[in-house]
């Protein structure tokens, strides 16, 4: 699997970012560079008024700035959030395409496979989801434009944030908990597949089944995706049993211990509906996605007992209801949905 690029490219040493994403903050936090020429040219320094610099500039241009501070420039987008998703001369659909590639730019380096995960990336990465759900429980039409505005090539970043997006909105739809049980739902599910940049490429990307010795490797991404979270903080988090269980299912024949429905938290039963159904309906490069209607389908009937059923039909009752306002999501049919919730 080779994910599709989410920004422009950028010569040695510099990374790209498009205007769009820098709209919620105020003060530059690094030196901006365009490139015009062989080399890239200073266009704004540190310190300057960003406002400025984007409402200068043209719809659709990128800037660089150094990779050496990508880390300067990631904190100052985490916390542009907020910002970005209140702001009210946008769309709700121009802020949730904002917000989705600030998410995806400062997950990107934490979910790249030669990075180890770390304690200020892990934080940062709890900042900018936290910011994505506060605003999710108390914002309707984000609710709706999110959905719509979801990416769905299959890079890992990208299914880490739709899968944290269906299980926001489901966990509030289905009222789940107070707001700290569907923030850690948010947190797990963005995480829940941190451990497969520990497995390597060959297994990964393999464009066919994988045999049984791989499907061993590819397994050991749960463990050692929680190991990496326990490692980064130091301790446990309230939410990492999620990455522990996302693969396990409720007739037993998940992994890694085979549990079935009574020993799988709640939360990491929601997480393994809408990981699936995200998994089936994004695009490969080995295979178009499948619609969300078939996706459905297979998850009710040839999966049938693998699932959490509630669960399940409240997800699809919800997908129902986002069809009928919206006119359906990409590579979606929910056409005779609810025959399938029935
Ligand atoms: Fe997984």
């Amino acid at each position: 699997m080779t994910a599709q690029p989410l920004f422009a490219p950028a010569p040695p040493g510099y990374e790209p970012v498009p205007a769009r994403v820098l709209t919620g903050i105020e003060t530059l936090p690094c030196d901006l560079y365009i490139w015009r020429g062989p080399r890239p040219i200073l266009y704004a320094t540190k310190g300057g008024d960003l406002r400025k610099v984007v409402a200068r500039a043209q719809r659709g241009m990128s800037f660089l700035v150094r990779e050496i501070d990508s880390d300067l420039l990631r904190g100052a987008l985490a916390a542009s959030l907020p910002r970005v998703l209140a702001n009210r001369r946008l769309t709700p659909i121009e802020r949730s395409k904002t917000a989705y590639s600030i998410v995806a730019k400062v997950l990107a380096p934490i979910f790249a496979r030669e990075n180890p995960l770390d304690r200020d990336g892990l934080l940062l990465t709890h900042q900018a989801i936290d910011a994505i759900t506060a605003h999710l429980l108390q914002d309707e039409d984000m609710v709706w434009a999110m959905l719509a505005t979801m990416q769905k090539h299959m890079a890992t970043h990208t299914h880490a944030i739709n899968t944290a997006v269906y299980a926001t909105v489901l966990a509030r739809f289905m009222q789940f908990g107070p707001p700290e049980v569907i923030r850690d739902v948010a947190r797990g599910s963005l995480l829940h597949d941190i451990g497969k940049n520990r497995i390597p490429r060959v297994v990964l990307d393999k464009p066919a089944a994988l045999d049984a010795s791989e499907w061993q490797v590819m397994r050991s991404h749960v463990k050692a995706g929680h190991d990496m979270i326990v490692r980064a903080l130091g301790y446990p988090p309230s939410y990492v049993h999620i990455i522990g269980e996302h693969h396990e299912r409720c007739d037993g024949s998940g992994y890694p211990a085979g549990r079935t429905a009574s020993g799988i938290a709640l939360d990491a039963q929601l997480v393994g509906i809408v990981d699936a159904f995200d998994a089936l309906t994004s695009r490969r490069p080995y295979r178009s996605p499948v619609t969300a209607f078939d996706a459905l389908h297979v998850m009710r009937v040839a999966m049938r007992g693998q699932f959490n059923d509630e669960i399940l039909r409240e997800f699809i009752k919800l997908l129902g209801g986002f069809n009928a306002l919206s006119g359906g999501i990409e590579g979606g049919d929910l056409a005779g949905v609810m025959q399938v919730a029935g």
